[in-house]
């Protein structure tokens, strides 16, 4: 039998680790005692990679893993990811912005399919000059995290009891000791203060990241351990640019994260000013610093994010309508959910079933029905209400 080969840069990261686990302990990609996937875990610290692939070979035995040493920005990337024969490259190692496509080049070059998680609207909204990977019958796939892909096939599925669309509002916030990434911490850093546009009264409009504090209240459409009000601030994500134009018609779309301990999110919120005034421009240079000590904090903090999509308009027989859908995912499973249309993808593409080639954006690559599928056996929990 042939093995499909699926190399997953930062393998050993938040998402990373959870994409990984999810492709070794996968009972569909096994056919007897044969494993059809090798996972290969990358990053530059091979220590870190042999310490995850040796959790996972104590879960699964028969498991193919192996651990790759490897840096994006290397010169030799193209080389070394021919070396591991990957079929799938799956990048994880953001934080995206500011990144080029130097990972999908080398994919592309070395011969293999590539997916990525990022979330930074440039990165993803620009995927599509890779196009040429059609030619070697390649799929380029951008953006196959929560942002844009899940909540893309949430909101799909909702708009469809809609027959005038008027807002869409929806966001995500993790439990703060459901584990974060210091690539993640980077990303969020990067948008903090900085102006982005978003679609609001039917017409573009000036944001800032971090800034239009709210609050969500979850218990509108679910009841789960931990998971009541929570606060929101804008954030630039690619989905503020695609949304619009996908769901013709609508008059404003609102994307918002938070942090869950208010405290920290107050703090962020400051800092967001020192951007806009430019005395500080940019604070991803103090990630890592500013990760360290959030961990000191994880005990102030829940295991338990939400994900939630509010769509409002009318109905088919012309009456308001208002959907509330919400996820609640508790015993730390938050960062699977950025994983999991990843996940589908690979065995997509492993299992030959049909995946489009050439360069798109992770919008309409996966269905609601496959990643509620996907979620079944984690502490995950999906409600939908009406009114
Ligand atoms: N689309 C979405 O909705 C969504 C949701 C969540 C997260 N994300 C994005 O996913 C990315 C990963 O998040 P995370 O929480 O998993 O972060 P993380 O835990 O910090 O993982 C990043 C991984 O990349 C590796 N890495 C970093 N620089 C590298 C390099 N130069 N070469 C090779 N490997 C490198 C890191 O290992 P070493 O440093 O040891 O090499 C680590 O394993 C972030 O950019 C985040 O914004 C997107």
């Amino acid at each position: 039998m042939r093995v499909f080969n699926i190399l997953v840069i930062g393998g050993y990261g938040r998402i990373g680790s959870c994409i990984c686990e999810r492709l070794v302990l996968d009972e569909t990609v096994y056919h007897g005692d044969k494993h059809n996937i090798a996972v290969m875990i990358a990053g530059r610290n091979d220590e870190k990679a042999a310490l995850l692939a040796g959790q996972l070979r104590a879960k699964k035995p028969e498991a193919e893993i192996k651990v790759v040493k490897l840096d994006i920005n290397s010169p030799e990337l193209t080389r070394q990811i021919a070396a591991t024969s990957a079929n799938l490259v799956i990048h994880t190692a953001g934080p995206f912005q500011k990144q080029d496509y130097r990972v999908a080049k080398a994919s592309i070059n070395a011969g293999a399919h590539y997916i990525d998680v990022a979330d930074a609207s440039d990165y993803v909204l620009n995927i599509k000059q890779l196009d040429f990977a059609s030619a070697h019958d390649l799929s380029i796939i951008s953006g196959a995290g929560t942002s844009p892909a899940l909540f893309a096939a949430v909101i799909d599925q909702l708009v469809c009891e809609f027959k005038i669309l008027e807002s869409i509002d929806y966001g995500y916030t993790p439990g703060y000791s459901s584990g974060r990434g210091t690539a993640r911490v980077k990303s969020i850093l990067a948008g903090v203060g900085r102006p982005f546009t978003v679609w609001r009264d039917g017409d573009w409009k000036k944001a800032y990241g971090w800034q239009q504090q709210r609050v969500h209240n979850y218990r509108k459409a679910i009841k789960f351990r931990r998971l009541r009000k929570r606060w929101l601030a804008n954030l630039d994500v690619p989905d503020m640019q695609l949304f619009p134009e996908r769901y013709a018609g609508v008059n404003a779309v609102r994307f918002g994260t938070g942090i869950e301990i208010g405290f920290f999110h107050r703090i962020l919120w400051y800092m967001s000013f020192l951007s806009r005034m430019r005395l500080i421009w940019n604070w991803r240079f103090m990630g890592g610093l500013i990760n360290t000590i959030s961990c000191w904090f994880n005990w102030s903090g829940s295991k338990v994010s939400g994900l939630f999509v509010e769509i409002s308009g009318e109905d088919f027989q012309n009456r308001p309508k208002r959907l509330h859908w919400a996820l609640a995912a508790g015993s730390g499973h938050g960062p699977y959910i950025a994983a999991i249309p990843a996940v589908i993808l690979a065995r997509k593409l492993a299992h030959h079933e049909y995946v489009p080639v050439g360069a798109q954006i992770c919008t309409d690559l996966v269905r609601l029905d496959e990643i509620m599928r996907e979620i079944k056996e984690l502490d995950i929990k999906v409600e939908k209400q009406s009114n």
